[in-house]
């Protein structure tokens, strides 16, 4: 199973301490579970993360994908994982009309959790990197898709760095707006053009966009706010 020693800052102390990241298992649910509840308590925005359930994380460890996990002091700390979907009826791919046959090969970047005395660490792209170096190894799946809440700045920062672009904008789970986006595994770099800057509360632009064949492929800070960069595949 993968081990690796990590530094890690504590931003409330300005220390800096000695982290794990390793697979986890299914004798980690417990403590995951509760490290996912205290999580959600200290969000002031419910709406911006979907919790998993017992079930969905045995489902996991069963043999149905894989979760890298952030071990400090012997407690875990962060965790990001990987389900395949395969048939089930919430496989991504049907919102991206990929084709039936490839249904079965796309793994969703699915769960992301990070306790906030381990914030500022870019935790969740550091877990979600060692995930995808991962399923790329393995070489088994064709697809990473997930979906992201266009207020949560962090997770669309780790999805556009770790390469997939924005697919789409749109309601899920139960009227919720999330971006769906994807890489596809073993391409080509893809080289875009006619590039377009938009602010991220411009929903409306950016699903103009969307419509006419563009993809979100970077994210661009500066003082006025945070912007989009949207292009077309050459
Ligand atoms: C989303 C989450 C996993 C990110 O945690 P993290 O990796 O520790 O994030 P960090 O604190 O390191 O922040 C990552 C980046 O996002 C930036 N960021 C976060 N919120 C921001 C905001 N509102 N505006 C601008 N930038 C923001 C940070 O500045 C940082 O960028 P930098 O590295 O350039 O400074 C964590 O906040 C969390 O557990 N949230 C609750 C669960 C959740 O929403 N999960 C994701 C959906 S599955």
């Amino acid at each position: 199973m993968y081990t690796e020693i990590i530094e890690i800052k504590d931003l409330s102390t300005n220390t800096k301490k000695e982290g794990i990241i390793r697979e986890l298992c299914i004798d980690d649910i417990e403590e995951m579970i509760k490290l996912q509840n205290d999580v959600v308590n200290y969000l002031e925005n419910k709406e911006m993360f979907i919790t998993l359930s017992r079930e969905e994380i045995e489902y996991i460890f069963d043999g149905n994908g894989y979760i890298f996990g952030l071990i400090l002091e012997g407690k875990i700390f962060a965790y990001v994982g990987v389900v395949y979907p395969k048939e089930r009826e919430d496989n991504l791919g049907l919102d991206l009309n990929l084709d039936q046959e490839d249904l079965e090969y796309v793994v969703h970047l699915e769960t992301a959790v990070v306790h906030p005395k381990v914030r500022g660490n870019r935790m969740q792209f550091q877990l979600a990197k060692r995930v995808v170096e991962k399923v790329i190894e393995l070489n088994q799946m064709k697809y990473i898709l997930n979906t992201v809440s266009p207020l949560n700045i962090a997770s669309i920062m780790t999805t556009l760095d770790l390469g997939l672009v924005i697919k789409d904008l749109k309601e899920k789970y139960n009227g919720k707006l999330r971006y769906v986006s994807a890489l596809k595994i073993h391409t080509e770099k893809i080289n875009f053009k006619t590039n377009m800057k938009v602010p991220i509360e411009d929903y409306k632009k950016q699903l103009e966009l969307i419509k006419k064949g563009f993809v979100g492929i970077s994210y661009y800070k500066c003082e006025e706010g945070i912007y989009l960069c949207y292009g077309v595949m050459e």
